[in-house]
Protein backbone atom coordinates (compact mmCIF):
# COMPACT_ATOMS: atom_id res chain seq x y z
CA UNK A 1 0.00 0.00 0.00
CA UNK A 2 1.86 3.37 -0.84
CA UNK A 3 1.86 6.56 1.63
CA UNK A 4 -0.75 8.85 -0.07
CA UNK A 5 -3.67 6.19 -0.23
CA UNK A 6 -3.03 5.43 3.31
CA UNK A 7 -3.23 9.01 4.17
CA UNK A 8 -6.11 9.53 2.31
CA UNK A 9 -7.70 6.67 4.45
CA UNK A 10 -6.54 7.81 7.92
CA UNK A 11 -8.39 11.46 6.53
CA UNK A 12 -11.19 9.70 5.97
CA UNK A 13 -11.43 7.57 9.32
CA UNK A 14 -10.66 11.03 10.78
CA UNK A 15 -13.61 12.31 8.74
CA UNK A 16 -15.88 9.64 10.14
CA UNK A 17 -14.76 10.14 13.56
CA UNK A 18 -16.24 13.73 13.77
CA UNK A 19 -18.94 12.96 12.25
CA UNK A 20 -20.02 10.11 14.14
CA UNK A 21 -19.46 12.27 17.15
CA UNK A 22 -21.86 15.60 15.76
CA UNK A 23 -24.38 12.87 15.26
CA UNK A 24 -23.97 11.82 18.60
CA UNK A 25 -25.08 15.02 20.83
CA UNK A 26 -28.46 13.34 21.62
CA UNK A 27 -28.55 9.95 22.47
CA UNK A 28 -30.04 7.94 19.71
CA UNK A 29 -28.09 7.66 16.27
CA UNK A 30 -30.01 6.15 13.23
CA UNK A 31 -26.55 5.37 12.28
CA UNK A 32 -26.14 1.43 11.42
CA UNK A 33 -23.62 -0.85 13.46
CA UNK A 34 -23.81 -3.72 11.42
CA UNK A 35 -20.52 -5.15 10.47
CA UNK A 36 -19.62 -8.88 9.28
CA UNK A 37 -17.33 -10.02 11.25
CA UNK A 38 -13.98 -11.03 9.38
CA UNK A 39 -11.53 -13.76 11.50
CA UNK A 40 -8.56 -14.42 10.07
CA UNK A 41 -6.10 -17.23 11.29
CA UNK A 42 -2.42 -15.91 11.64
CA UNK A 43 -0.20 -19.11 12.13
CA UNK A 44 2.89 -18.44 13.99
CA UNK A 45 4.86 -20.92 12.14
CA UNK A 46 4.51 -18.85 8.92
CA UNK A 47 6.58 -16.12 10.03
CA UNK A 48 9.80 -18.38 10.26
CA UNK A 49 10.12 -19.29 6.85
CA UNK A 50 13.00 -18.77 5.15
CA UNK A 51 11.31 -16.96 1.46
CA UNK A 52 9.78 -13.62 1.39
CA UNK A 53 7.24 -15.21 -1.18
CA UNK A 54 5.64 -17.37 1.99
CA UNK A 55 7.01 -16.06 5.09
CA UNK A 56 4.38 -13.86 6.63
CA UNK A 57 5.41 -11.41 9.59
CA UNK A 58 2.63 -9.58 11.87
CA UNK A 59 3.86 -6.28 9.89
CA UNK A 60 2.62 -7.73 6.34
CA UNK A 61 -0.44 -7.80 7.72
CA UNK A 62 -3.22 -5.11 6.95
CA UNK A 63 -4.84 -3.98 10.17
CA UNK A 64 -7.92 -3.08 8.31
CA UNK A 65 -7.98 -6.62 6.75
CA UNK A 66 -9.80 -8.50 9.67
CA UNK A 67 -12.10 -7.71 12.66
CA UNK A 68 -10.45 -10.63 14.48
CA UNK A 69 -7.30 -12.00 14.22
CA UNK A 70 -6.75 -15.55 16.17
CA UNK A 71 -3.00 -16.34 17.27
CA UNK A 72 -2.50 -20.04 16.10
CA UNK A 73 -1.88 -21.81 18.31
CA UNK A 74 -1.43 -22.28 21.87
CA UNK A 75 -1.19 -25.24 23.77
CA UNK A 76 -3.22 -26.57 26.82
CA UNK A 77 -1.74 -28.68 29.06
CA UNK A 78 -2.37 -31.23 31.74
CA UNK A 79 -0.89 -29.37 34.57
CA UNK A 80 -3.98 -27.47 33.34
CA UNK A 81 -2.39 -24.02 31.95
CA UNK A 82 -2.19 -22.30 28.42
CA UNK A 83 1.48 -22.04 27.05
CA UNK A 84 2.83 -20.95 24.39
CA UNK A 85 3.99 -23.60 21.45
CA UNK A 86 7.03 -21.91 20.29
CA UNK A 87 9.46 -19.88 22.30
CA UNK A 88 9.72 -16.69 20.65
CA UNK A 89 6.02 -15.72 21.11
CA UNK A 90 6.39 -14.38 24.60
CA UNK A 91 9.90 -12.65 23.60
CA UNK A 92 12.08 -12.06 20.96
CA UNK A 93 15.47 -13.97 20.15
CA UNK A 94 17.12 -10.73 21.53
CA UNK A 95 16.76 -8.50 24.44
CA UNK A 96 15.49 -5.60 22.60
CA UNK A 97 13.40 -7.79 19.75
CA UNK A 98 9.61 -8.28 20.53
CA UNK A 99 7.63 -11.50 20.81
CA UNK A 100 5.43 -12.59 18.18
CA UNK A 101 2.39 -11.82 20.53
CA UNK A 102 2.94 -8.93 20.82
CA UNK A 103 3.89 -7.90 17.26
CA UNK A 104 0.20 -8.97 16.42
CA UNK A 105 -1.34 -7.64 18.85
CA UNK A 106 0.58 -3.91 17.68
CA UNK A 107 -1.78 -3.67 14.89
CA UNK A 108 -4.38 -2.40 17.40
CA UNK A 109 -2.41 0.85 17.21
CA UNK A 110 -3.70 1.66 13.62
CA UNK A 111 -7.02 -0.27 13.95
CA UNK A 112 -7.94 -0.29 17.55
CA UNK A 113 -11.29 -1.71 16.94
CA UNK A 114 -9.25 -5.08 15.50
CA UNK A 115 -9.82 -7.85 18.43
CA UNK A 116 -6.70 -10.24 18.85
CA UNK A 117 -7.77 -13.72 20.40
CA UNK A 118 -5.64 -16.85 21.36
CA UNK A 119 -6.46 -19.80 19.36
CA UNK A 120 -5.63 -23.05 21.32
CA UNK A 121 -5.11 -26.48 20.40
CA UNK A 122 -5.08 -27.59 16.30
CA UNK A 123 -5.67 -30.78 14.38
CA UNK A 124 -2.25 -32.26 15.17
CA UNK A 125 -2.66 -31.10 19.10
CA UNK A 126 -5.62 -32.76 19.27
CA UNK A 127 -7.09 -33.83 22.59
CA UNK A 128 -4.40 -33.49 24.68
CA UNK A 129 -4.84 -31.56 27.57
CA UNK A 130 -8.38 -31.17 27.02
CA UNK A 131 -9.45 -34.24 28.10
CA UNK A 132 -7.61 -33.31 31.63
CA UNK A 133 -8.64 -30.13 31.62
CA UNK A 134 -12.93 -30.85 31.03
CA UNK A 135 -12.70 -33.67 33.54
CA UNK A 136 -14.30 -32.27 36.53
CA UNK A 137 -15.31 -29.33 38.51
CA UNK A 138 -11.51 -28.23 39.83
CA UNK A 139 -10.33 -28.76 36.51
CA UNK A 140 -12.44 -26.74 34.70
CA UNK A 141 -12.53 -24.08 37.62
CA UNK A 142 -8.30 -24.01 37.83
CA UNK A 143 -7.78 -23.72 34.21
CA UNK A 144 -10.10 -21.29 33.81
CA UNK A 145 -8.60 -18.86 36.54
CA UNK A 146 -5.44 -19.62 35.06
CA UNK A 147 -6.28 -18.85 31.45
CA UNK A 148 -7.70 -15.34 32.48
CA UNK A 149 -4.37 -14.86 34.15
CA UNK A 150 -2.17 -15.47 31.14
CA UNK A 151 -4.89 -13.81 28.19
CA UNK A 152 -4.49 -10.64 30.11
CA UNK A 153 -0.84 -10.72 31.30
CA UNK A 154 -0.56 -11.28 27.14
CA UNK A 155 -2.98 -8.40 26.59
CA UNK A 156 -5.14 -10.79 24.40
CA UNK A 157 -8.90 -9.80 23.38
CA UNK A 158 -10.37 -13.71 24.50
CA UNK A 159 -9.39 -17.20 24.02
CA UNK A 160 -10.78 -19.68 20.85
CA UNK A 161 -10.90 -23.03 21.34
CA UNK A 162 -10.10 -25.05 19.10
CA UNK A 163 -10.04 -28.50 20.39
CA UNK A 164 -10.57 -30.64 17.44
CA UNK A 165 -12.56 -32.81 18.92
CA UNK A 166 -14.47 -33.32 21.54
CA UNK A 167 -16.10 -36.45 21.01
CA UNK A 168 -13.47 -37.51 18.35
CA UNK A 169 -12.39 -40.82 19.90
CA UNK A 170 -9.90 -41.15 16.35
CA UNK A 171 -8.37 -37.54 18.21
CA UNK A 172 -8.09 -38.90 21.24
CA UNK A 173 -11.10 -37.57 23.41
CA UNK A 174 -12.55 -39.21 26.41
CA UNK A 175 -15.97 -40.24 27.00
CA UNK A 176 -16.55 -37.71 29.18
CA UNK A 177 -15.75 -34.77 26.56
CA UNK A 178 -18.75 -34.17 25.09
CA UNK A 179 -20.02 -33.04 28.21
CA UNK A 180 -17.41 -31.93 29.82
CA UNK A 181 -16.76 -29.31 26.86
CA UNK A 182 -20.41 -27.85 27.67
CA UNK A 183 -19.38 -27.70 31.25
CA UNK A 184 -15.73 -25.77 30.39
CA UNK A 185 -17.47 -23.36 28.11
CA UNK A 186 -20.13 -22.54 30.63
CA UNK A 187 -17.68 -21.59 33.38
CA UNK A 188 -15.41 -19.85 30.53
CA UNK A 189 -18.51 -17.69 29.97
CA UNK A 190 -19.54 -16.80 33.41
CA UNK A 191 -16.06 -16.17 34.28
CA UNK A 192 -15.13 -13.80 31.81
CA UNK A 193 -18.41 -12.02 32.41
CA UNK A 194 -17.87 -11.73 35.93
CA UNK A 195 -14.20 -10.27 35.31
CA UNK A 196 -15.14 -7.86 33.04
CA UNK A 197 -17.91 -6.69 35.73
CA UNK A 198 -15.12 -6.90 38.33
CA UNK A 199 -12.47 -5.15 36.19
CA UNK A 200 -14.10 -2.42 34.25
CA UNK A 201 -12.33 -3.93 31.40
CA UNK A 202 -13.94 -4.86 28.05
CA UNK A 203 -15.14 -9.25 28.05
CA UNK A 204 -12.96 -11.17 27.05
CA UNK A 205 -14.47 -13.18 23.85
CA UNK A 206 -15.02 -16.57 23.53
CA UNK A 207 -14.95 -18.39 20.43
CA UNK A 208 -14.25 -21.51 19.43
CA UNK A 209 -13.37 -23.35 15.66
CA UNK A 210 -15.65 -27.09 15.47
CA UNK A 211 -16.94 -29.61 13.24
CA UNK A 212 -18.24 -29.65 9.90
CA UNK A 213 -19.50 -33.06 9.23
CA UNK A 214 -22.57 -34.11 10.96
CA UNK A 215 -21.09 -37.01 12.76
CA UNK A 216 -18.57 -35.58 14.23
CA UNK A 217 -20.99 -32.43 15.43
CA UNK A 218 -23.18 -34.88 16.59
CA UNK A 219 -20.47 -37.26 18.82
CA UNK A 220 -18.53 -33.90 20.57
CA UNK A 221 -21.19 -30.91 21.07
CA UNK A 222 -24.41 -30.19 23.17
CA UNK A 223 -24.93 -27.63 20.26
CA UNK A 224 -28.13 -25.48 21.81
CA UNK A 225 -26.16 -25.36 24.90
CA UNK A 226 -22.76 -24.22 24.18
CA UNK A 227 -24.24 -21.62 21.59
CA UNK A 228 -25.59 -19.96 23.96
CA UNK A 229 -22.17 -19.63 25.92
CA UNK A 230 -19.83 -18.38 22.87
CA UNK A 231 -19.22 -14.98 21.21
CA UNK A 232 -19.32 -16.91 18.17
CA UNK A 233 -18.62 -20.27 16.85
CA UNK A 234 -16.36 -20.63 13.58
CA UNK A 235 -17.98 -23.95 11.52
CA UNK A 236 -14.39 -25.56 9.56
CA UNK A 237 -16.33 -25.71 6.28
CA UNK A 238 -13.05 -27.02 3.98
CA UNK A 239 -10.80 -29.98 4.00
CA UNK A 240 -14.19 -32.07 3.21
CA UNK A 241 -11.81 -34.16 0.59
CA UNK A 242 -7.89 -34.89 0.30
CA UNK A 243 -5.58 -37.35 -0.35
CA UNK A 244 -6.59 -39.23 2.45
CA UNK A 245 -9.79 -40.43 0.62
CA UNK A 246 -7.58 -42.03 -1.95
CA UNK A 247 -9.81 -40.15 -4.80
CA UNK A 248 -10.24 -36.46 -6.55
CA UNK A 249 -12.58 -34.62 -4.12
CA UNK A 250 -13.19 -31.08 -3.73
CA UNK A 251 -11.94 -28.98 -0.58
CA UNK A 252 -14.66 -27.01 0.62
CA UNK A 253 -17.80 -27.08 -1.96
CA UNK A 254 -20.78 -24.77 -1.86
CA UNK A 255 -23.27 -27.08 -2.40
CA UNK A 256 -23.62 -30.94 -2.88
CA UNK A 257 -22.92 -32.66 -6.60
CA UNK A 258 -25.81 -33.55 -8.57
CA UNK A 259 -26.09 -37.30 -7.54
CA UNK A 260 -23.71 -37.32 -4.72
CA UNK A 261 -23.50 -40.36 -2.97
CA UNK A 262 -25.39 -40.59 0.18
CA UNK A 263 -22.28 -40.55 2.23
CA UNK A 264 -21.27 -37.06 0.94
CA UNK A 265 -24.15 -35.70 -0.10
CA UNK A 266 -24.06 -33.42 3.48
CA UNK A 267 -20.04 -32.50 3.03
CA UNK A 268 -20.56 -28.63 1.51
CA UNK A 269 -20.50 -25.74 3.20
CA UNK A 270 -24.61 -25.63 3.01
CA UNK A 271 -25.31 -28.38 4.35
CA UNK A 272 -23.29 -28.35 7.37
CA UNK A 273 -24.11 -24.66 8.21
CA UNK A 274 -27.82 -25.92 8.23
CA UNK A 275 -26.81 -29.16 10.58
CA UNK A 276 -25.77 -26.61 13.17
CA UNK A 277 -29.24 -24.61 12.68
CA UNK A 278 -31.00 -27.50 12.81
CA UNK A 279 -29.16 -28.76 16.09
CA UNK A 280 -30.04 -25.05 17.83
CA UNK A 281 -27.51 -22.89 16.92
CA UNK A 282 -28.59 -19.10 16.19
CA UNK A 283 -27.55 -18.27 12.61
CA UNK A 284 -26.16 -14.56 13.31
CA UNK A 285 -23.52 -16.63 16.13
CA UNK A 286 -22.27 -18.88 13.22
CA UNK A 287 -18.75 -17.63 11.17
CA UNK A 288 -18.16 -19.77 7.58
CA UNK A 289 -15.15 -21.43 6.58
CA UNK A 290 -13.30 -20.08 4.42
CA UNK A 291 -9.64 -21.92 2.91
CA UNK A 292 -6.96 -19.80 1.23
CA UNK A 293 -5.42 -23.36 0.12
CA UNK A 294 -5.95 -26.06 -2.19
CA UNK A 295 -5.97 -29.91 -1.76
CA UNK A 296 -4.22 -30.90 -4.87
CA UNK A 297 -3.94 -34.73 -6.31
CA UNK A 298 -1.48 -36.58 -8.21
CA UNK A 299 -4.15 -38.47 -10.68
CA UNK A 300 -3.09 -42.13 -12.12
CA UNK A 301 -5.94 -42.68 -14.51
CA UNK A 302 -9.28 -45.09 -13.90
CA UNK A 303 -7.15 -47.77 -14.59
CA UNK A 304 -3.77 -47.11 -13.40
CA UNK A 305 -1.18 -47.84 -15.69
CA UNK A 306 -2.05 -49.84 -18.97
CA UNK A 307 0.86 -51.63 -20.43
CA UNK A 308 3.70 -49.75 -18.71
CA UNK A 309 2.07 -45.95 -19.66
CA UNK A 310 -0.34 -43.83 -18.43
CA UNK A 311 -4.03 -44.37 -19.55
CA UNK A 312 -4.58 -41.43 -22.27
CA UNK A 313 -6.98 -39.27 -20.85
CA UNK A 314 -6.96 -35.65 -21.60
CA UNK A 315 -8.47 -34.12 -18.22
CA UNK A 316 -8.56 -35.61 -14.75
CA UNK A 317 -12.05 -35.48 -12.98
CA UNK A 318 -13.14 -35.94 -9.58
CA UNK A 319 -14.20 -39.39 -8.11
CA UNK A 320 -11.01 -40.83 -9.98
CA UNK A 321 -8.03 -42.25 -8.02
CA UNK A 322 -4.86 -40.50 -7.10
CA UNK A 323 -3.06 -39.74 -4.54
CA UNK A 324 -1.52 -36.51 -2.91
CA UNK A 325 0.47 -34.13 -5.15
CA UNK A 326 4.10 -33.00 -5.05
CA UNK A 327 4.65 -30.60 -2.27
CA UNK A 328 4.60 -26.75 -3.45
CA UNK A 329 7.38 -25.40 -3.85
CA UNK A 330 6.65 -22.97 -0.96
CA UNK A 331 5.06 -24.42 1.47
CA UNK A 332 6.26 -27.75 0.93
CA UNK A 333 3.38 -29.93 2.19
CA UNK A 334 2.34 -32.90 0.06
CA UNK A 335 -1.49 -32.78 -1.15
CA UNK A 336 -1.59 -28.67 -0.26
CA UNK A 337 -1.08 -25.62 -2.24
CA UNK A 338 -1.54 -21.77 -1.10
CA UNK A 339 -3.43 -19.90 -3.24
CA UNK A 340 -0.29 -17.87 -4.53
CA UNK A 341 1.29 -21.71 -5.53
CA UNK A 342 -1.82 -22.49 -7.47
CA UNK A 343 -1.83 -19.15 -9.41
CA UNK A 344 1.88 -19.98 -10.08
CA UNK A 345 1.15 -23.36 -11.41
CA UNK A 346 -1.64 -22.01 -13.93
CA UNK A 347 0.86 -19.47 -14.83
CA UNK A 348 3.83 -21.48 -15.77
CA UNK A 349 1.53 -24.68 -16.79
CA UNK A 350 -0.85 -23.84 -20.07
CA UNK A 351 -2.28 -27.68 -19.24
CA UNK A 352 -3.10 -26.91 -16.06
CA UNK A 353 -6.55 -25.55 -16.71
CA UNK A 354 -9.14 -23.72 -14.48
CA UNK A 355 -12.62 -25.15 -14.97
CA UNK A 356 -15.69 -24.09 -12.90
CA UNK A 357 -17.87 -26.86 -10.99
CA UNK A 358 -21.66 -25.66 -11.25
CA UNK A 359 -22.72 -27.76 -8.92
CA UNK A 360 -20.08 -27.01 -6.48
CA UNK A 361 -19.89 -23.13 -7.48
CA UNK A 362 -15.80 -23.42 -6.73
CA UNK A 363 -12.83 -24.19 -9.29
CA UNK A 364 -10.75 -26.86 -9.92
CA UNK A 365 -7.55 -26.95 -12.03
CA UNK A 366 -7.64 -30.80 -14.31
CA UNK A 367 -4.80 -31.84 -16.44
CA UNK A 368 -4.05 -35.24 -17.24
CA UNK A 369 -2.25 -35.65 -14.03
CA UNK A 370 -3.14 -32.77 -11.74
CA UNK A 371 -6.50 -32.02 -10.17
CA UNK A 372 -6.60 -29.42 -7.59
CA UNK A 373 -9.91 -28.15 -5.58
CA UNK A 374 -9.73 -25.03 -4.52
CA UNK A 375 -11.45 -21.17 -3.95
CA UNK A 376 -10.50 -18.19 -5.86
CA UNK A 377 -11.85 -14.69 -5.91
CA UNK A 378 -15.29 -15.48 -7.72
CA UNK A 379 -16.01 -18.55 -5.83
CA UNK A 380 -15.22 -16.65 -2.07
CA UNK A 381 -17.41 -13.88 -3.42
CA UNK A 382 -20.34 -16.10 -4.30
CA UNK A 383 -19.39 -18.04 -0.83
CA UNK A 384 -20.14 -14.52 1.12
CA UNK A 385 -23.40 -13.61 -0.85
CA UNK A 386 -24.60 -17.10 0.15
CA UNK A 387 -23.46 -15.90 4.05
CA UNK A 388 -25.38 -12.68 3.52
CA UNK A 389 -28.35 -14.13 1.73
CA UNK A 390 -28.83 -16.95 4.86
CA UNK A 391 -28.61 -14.61 7.99
CA UNK A 392 -24.77 -15.97 9.06
CA UNK A 393 -22.79 -13.85 11.41
CA UNK A 394 -19.16 -14.03 9.28
CA UNK A 395 -16.54 -15.85 8.09
CA UNK A 396 -13.04 -17.38 9.24
CA UNK A 397 -10.11 -17.90 6.99
CA UNK A 398 -7.28 -19.89 7.43
CA UNK A 399 -4.70 -18.45 6.98
CA UNK A 400 -3.42 -15.00 6.38
CA UNK A 401 -0.03 -16.63 5.13
CA UNK A 402 -1.58 -19.15 2.40
CA UNK A 403 -3.36 -15.76 0.65
CA UNK A 404 -1.14 -13.98 -1.94
CA UNK A 405 0.32 -11.22 0.54
CA UNK A 406 1.14 -8.48 -1.42
CA UNK A 407 -0.15 -9.42 -4.50
CA UNK A 408 3.10 -10.12 -6.80
CA UNK A 409 2.28 -13.81 -7.19
CA UNK A 410 -1.40 -13.92 -8.42
CA UNK A 411 -1.12 -10.06 -9.62
CA UNK A 412 -5.20 -9.45 -7.75
CA UNK A 413 -3.82 -6.93 -5.83
CA UNK A 414 -2.54 -7.72 -1.89
CA UNK A 415 -4.27 -10.48 -0.37
CA UNK A 416 -6.67 -11.23 -2.88
CA UNK A 417 -8.83 -14.49 -1.05
CA UNK A 418 -9.76 -12.23 1.89
CA UNK A 419 -9.64 -9.22 0.46
CA UNK A 420 -12.88 -10.47 -2.01
CA UNK A 421 -14.29 -11.78 1.54
CA UNK A 422 -14.16 -8.42 2.89
CA UNK A 423 -15.15 -6.55 -0.50
CA UNK A 424 -18.60 -8.48 -0.93
CA UNK A 425 -19.40 -8.10 3.20
CA UNK A 426 -18.42 -4.61 3.01
CA UNK A 427 -22.24 -3.95 0.54
CA UNK A 428 -24.81 -4.78 3.28
CA UNK A 429 -28.21 -5.93 2.36
CA UNK A 430 -30.61 -3.46 2.40
CA UNK A 431 -32.65 -4.86 5.54
CA UNK A 432 -29.20 -3.88 7.30
CA UNK A 433 -28.26 -0.54 5.99
CA UNK A 434 -29.85 2.35 8.53
CA UNK A 435 -32.05 -0.11 10.67
CA UNK A 436 -30.62 -0.09 13.95
CA UNK A 437 -31.16 2.58 16.54
CA UNK A 438 -27.70 2.92 18.36
CA UNK A 439 -26.86 4.80 21.28
CA UNK A 440 -24.08 7.26 21.18
CA UNK A 441 -22.59 5.18 24.04
CA UNK A 442 -21.59 2.68 21.55
CA UNK A 443 -19.69 4.91 19.60
CA UNK A 444 -16.97 2.26 18.72
CA UNK A 445 -19.10 0.19 16.44
CA UNK A 446 -20.46 3.10 14.39
CA UNK A 447 -17.29 4.11 13.56
CA UNK A 448 -16.30 0.45 12.40
CA UNK A 449 -18.75 0.59 9.75
CA UNK A 450 -16.88 3.74 8.53
CA UNK A 451 -13.72 2.14 8.35
CA UNK A 452 -15.23 -0.67 6.26
CA UNK A 453 -16.63 1.53 3.62
CA UNK A 454 -13.58 3.90 3.57
CA UNK A 455 -11.20 0.88 3.08
CA UNK A 456 -13.25 -0.66 0.71
CA UNK A 457 -12.87 2.42 -1.41
CA UNK A 458 -9.71 2.62 -1.42
CA UNK A 459 -9.14 -0.87 -2.30
CA UNK A 460 -11.21 -0.14 -5.79
CA UNK A 461 -9.21 2.40 -6.35
CA UNK A 462 -5.80 1.16 -6.26
C1 LIG B 1 -32.82 13.77 23.10
O1 LIG B 1 -34.01 13.71 22.35
C2 LIG B 1 -35.17 13.50 23.13
C3 LIG B 1 -36.39 13.32 22.21
O2 LIG B 1 -36.07 13.52 20.88
C4 LIG B 1 -35.35 14.67 24.07
O3 LIG B 1 -36.49 14.50 24.88
C5 LIG B 1 -34.12 14.80 24.96
O4 LIG B 1 -34.22 15.93 25.79
C6 LIG B 1 -32.85 14.91 24.12
N1 LIG B 1 -31.69 14.83 24.99
C7 LIG B 1 -30.64 15.63 24.87
C8 LIG B 1 -29.53 15.41 25.84
O5 LIG B 1 -30.57 16.51 24.04
C1 LIG C 1 13.50 -10.42 0.58
O1 LIG C 1 13.06 -9.22 1.18
C2 LIG C 1 14.09 -8.44 1.73
C3 LIG C 1 13.50 -7.24 2.45
O2 LIG C 1 12.13 -7.22 2.41
C4 LIG C 1 15.02 -8.00 0.60
O3 LIG C 1 16.09 -7.24 1.13
C5 LIG C 1 15.56 -9.24 -0.10
O4 LIG C 1 16.33 -8.85 -1.22
C6 LIG C 1 14.44 -10.12 -0.57
N1 LIG C 1 14.98 -11.35 -1.11
C7 LIG C 1 14.59 -11.84 -2.29
C8 LIG C 1 15.25 -13.12 -2.69
O5 LIG C 1 13.75 -11.30 -2.99
C1 LIG D 1 -28.78 -26.91 1.15
O1 LIG D 1 -28.81 -27.96 2.10
C2 LIG D 1 -30.11 -28.41 2.42
C3 LIG D 1 -29.99 -29.43 3.54
O2 LIG D 1 -28.94 -30.35 3.34
C4 LIG D 1 -30.76 -28.99 1.18
O3 LIG D 1 -32.08 -29.39 1.47
C5 LIG D 1 -30.80 -27.92 0.09
O4 LIG D 1 -31.32 -28.45 -1.10
C6 LIG D 1 -29.38 -27.41 -0.16
N1 LIG D 1 -29.41 -26.35 -1.14
C7 LIG D 1 -28.81 -26.47 -2.31
C8 LIG D 1 -28.97 -25.29 -3.25
O5 LIG D 1 -28.18 -27.44 -2.64
C1 LIG E 1 -13.76 2.64 22.32
O1 LIG E 1 -12.47 2.14 22.04
C2 LIG E 1 -11.44 2.73 22.81
C3 LIG E 1 -10.11 2.19 22.31
O2 LIG E 1 -10.15 0.82 22.13
C4 LIG E 1 -11.70 2.42 24.29
O3 LIG E 1 -10.70 3.02 25.08
C5 LIG E 1 -13.06 2.94 24.69
O4 LIG E 1 -13.35 2.59 26.00
C6 LIG E 1 -14.14 2.39 23.76
N1 LIG E 1 -15.42 3.02 24.08
C7 LIG E 1 -16.54 2.32 24.25
C8 LIG E 1 -17.75 3.12 24.55
O5 LIG E 1 -16.59 1.10 24.16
Amino acid sequence: MTTSILTSFMMIIWLAVKQVRTDCLNDTTTESTFVYRRVCYFANWAAKRYDNISRLTPEDIDPFLCTHINFAFGKVLESLVIAPYEEDDLKGWTASSKGMYERVLKLKEVNPDLRVLLSVGGWTHASRGFNEVSKNAANIKTFVKNSVKFLRDNKFDGLDLDWEYPGAKDQGAEPHSKTGYTKLVKKLSRVFQREAERTGQEKLLLTCATAAARHRIEAGYEVEEVCKYFDFVSVMTYDYHGSWDGKTGHNSPLYAMRNERKKFREWNINSSMLVWVELGCPKEKLNIGLSAYGRAFSVFGETGMTNGKPAPKKKSSIGMKASAAEAGKYTREAGVLAYYEICELIQNNPNNRVFWHRDMSVPYVSSKALWIGFDNIRSVTLKMQFLKEHGYGGVIIWSLDLDDKTGEVCHEGPFPIFNAAKRELSILPEHLVHTKIKKCSDINATITVEHLRSKTTTIKTS
